[in-house]
């Protein structure tokens, strides 16, 4: 890949026939008729592996057990390459293994202690209230432009001080590095955010602040550092890891809640079902399409990977996955297992990832949704979908919509 993304690749002598599926995890088909994850879930009625001709031919795990598989197990599914197609993007600590990445995750740390997620909950209390408050006196909105792109990203530029008023061309910067699939523009996109970014390092040499990329920029004096390009390698992850997920979680969450009056009335009347109800949308509406390169021959469920083959982990199927939850395209907050699991025991969703990768802004995300959940149905009770404009769903390294228009008075 591929100046042209439509090309197929032609299947490799390893792969059997009856695995080749054209799963374009992109474009899925039927994506915009059924919504994203009904549409993948039609492969679960197929093998547990297959092999895609898209993007230069890759496998695709579509069962949980295996997500879990290749998440935990960097030596054979290596992080080193985490594009499909490959790019020669870096993105350190995800795109370092152990035991390299601990160095990379120890500096970004730094910006998720609990006492800064503690200190960050207030402010995102603060946006999330005001700007309902806002919304409330419309007779709707488009949620994906005049909520759940401001209140993250805000809190997201505070956490590494970048200019709030830019909000909208970051958001778009991100969208620009994480859809485009032809690679000369993609790496276009990325260039100009890490040009951006390495400037904003070089001007925060030195001066103290709080902030995180300052903290960043600190690093090019540790002796561990070996290449100044670390830093904005671990600035523009967090930069895409950090702009464009919340909110595509937040726009789920809100579409469910439009079609779901009695789970609206639980949240509002039961708030002590909200860190479950948290944990139960996060299952349900899994967002991350990462990839891995195998390190070595490898057979798994009777399926042969090449060392060198590229494998499409794509969370979203594995919190869909009925060998492991009952019905589980619908939202229950009733479900068994529903808790936050202890570090040593398995989580009860794949979607934060595990194993060292295991999402950095995992404490971040949990507190902006929980506060959506407190805060959103309360104050607005009555909510619908907006029937004469649908939801319009995007997919590509994260899911979600490009546009929800909702409707309440
Ligand atoms: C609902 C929101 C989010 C979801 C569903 C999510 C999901 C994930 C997943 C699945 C991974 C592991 C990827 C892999 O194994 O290839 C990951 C890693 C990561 N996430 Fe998140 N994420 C979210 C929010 C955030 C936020 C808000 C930030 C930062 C502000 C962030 C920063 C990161 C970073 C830095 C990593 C890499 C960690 C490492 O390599 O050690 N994420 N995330």
């Amino acid at each position: 890949m591929l100046d042209n993304p439509s090309e197929l690749t032609a299947k490799p002598d390893h792969v059997p026939d009856e695995l080749v599926f054209d799963y374009d995890y992109v474009n899925p088909r039927g994506m915009a008729e059924l919504g994203y994850y009904a549409a993948i879930k039609t492969l679960h009625n197929g093998p547990d592996i297959i092999w895609s001709p898209r993007y230069g031919g890759h496998w695709v795990m579509t069962r949980a057990e295996d997500i879990r598989l290749a998440q935990q197990n960097y030596e054979i599914f290596s992080h080193e390459e985490l594009f499909i197609p490959r790019t020669s993007a870096q993105l350190v600590p995800l795109t370092t293994d152990p035991p390299r990445h601990a160095r990379y995750r120890a500096v970004l740390n730094y910006g998720f202690t609990p006492q800064k997620i503690k200190a960050l909950r207030t402010d995102i209390r603060t946006l999330t209230v005001d700007l309902i408050e806002k919304l409330k006196s419309q007779d709707g909105c488009e949620f994906v432009s005049e909520f759940a792109r401001i209140v993250p990203v805000i809190v997201f530029l505070n956490l590494v001080d970048l200019p709030r008023d830019r909000r909208e061309e970051f958001i778009q910067w991100a969208i620009d590095c994480n859809a485009e699939m032809n690679l000369a523009k993609r790496e276009q996109a990325y260039e100009r955010v890490a040009a951006f970014l390495k400037n904003i390092l070089d001007e925060r040499d030195g001066p103290t602040a709080d902030d995180l990329l300052t903290h960043i920029s600190g690093w090019r004096h540790n002796p561990r550092c070996q290449d100044p390009g670390e830093l904005t390698s671990m600035a523009l992850l967090l930069f895409l890891g950090g702009l464009d997920t919340v909110a595509a979680e937040l726009s789920l969450i809100a579409m469910h809640l439009a079609e779901h009056p009695g789970h609206r009335r639980r949240l509002r009347e039961e708030p002590d079902i909200i860190p479950r109800a948290t944990e139960e949308y996060l299952r349900r509406f899994a967002l991350s399409n990462t990839g891995r390169i195998v390190t070595r021959d490898f057979t798994h469920k009777g399926v042969t990977f090449n060392k060198g083959d590229m494998v499409l982990v794509p969370v979203a199927f594995s919190g869909i996955d009925d060998r492991v939850y009952d019905n589980p395209l619908e939202v229950d907050f009733d479900r068994d297992g529903l808790v936050r699991a202890p570090a040593s025991t398995p989580h009860f969703h794949n979607s934060f990832g595990n194993g060292p990768h295991y999402c950095l802004g995992a404490p971040l995300a949990r507190a902006e949704i929980q506060i959506f959940l407190e805060e959103f149905p309360k104050r607005i009770p009555e909510l619908r979908l907006d029937p004469a404009r649908p939801p319009v769903w995007r997919a590509g390294s994260v899911e979600g919509l490009y546009h929800l228009h909702l409707l309440w008075n």
